[in-house]
């Protein structure tokens, strides 16, 4: 297990996850993505804006406790395409997981033009485009309604 200069900030946890590589100052919309308000007991680090080879600077969420579960990483990938989520068991990662941006987002998201078929009560599913990575740039399948990051936080 290598150290890095975070381990300086929060202590290794002994079982739960973390959520590494996460875009700098995003660490607290992760939080809000997994429904995190600190009043759930367990114990969470939140490292932001340490130094990082890969990207200049990074934020760190740990959880102690808690494996997460699948349905989130979709979401994180929205936010943070660059984070690794690190299961933990005794102290070591026993899983590593790469989150990824598909070319299509479906479902997770609503558009934000009101007007637009996916916002009425048909059985369509919301799809997305994603049109850019970094800065997050989505367009909606239906109305071609483009969609940024700020768009997207504010329904989480
Ligand atoms: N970590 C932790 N507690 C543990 C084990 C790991 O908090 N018991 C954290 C490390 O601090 C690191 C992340 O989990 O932020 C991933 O750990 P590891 O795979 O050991 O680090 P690296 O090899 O540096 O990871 P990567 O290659 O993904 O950068
Ligand atoms: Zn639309």
């Amino acid at each position: 297990m290598k150290s890095s200069k975070a381990e300086l900030y929060v202590k290794k946890i002994r079982n739960g996850t973390v959520i590494d590589h996460i875009s700098a100052g995003y660490a607290l919309d992760v939080l809000k993505i997994l429904n995190i308000t600190g009043k759930e007991g367990n114990t969470v680090g939140v490292v932001m804006n340490v130094p990082s080879k890969q990207l200049g600077k990074k934020d760190i969420v740990k959880i102690e406790g808690g494996e997460l579960k699948p349905e989130y990483v979709d979401k994180i990938a929205l936010i943070a395409p660059k984070a690794t989520i690190n299961i933990v068991r005794e102290y070591d990662v026993v899983e590593k997981k790469k989150v990824s941006l598909p070319r299509t987002i479906k479902g997770i998201i609503k558009c934000g033009n009101p007007s637009c078929i996916s916002n009425y009560n048909e059985p369509v599913s919301v799809i997305f485009h994603v049109q850019q990575e970094e800065p997050l740039r989505l367009r909606c399948h239906y109305c071609n309604r483009t969609m940024e990051k700020k768009d997207i936080l504010s329904q989480f």
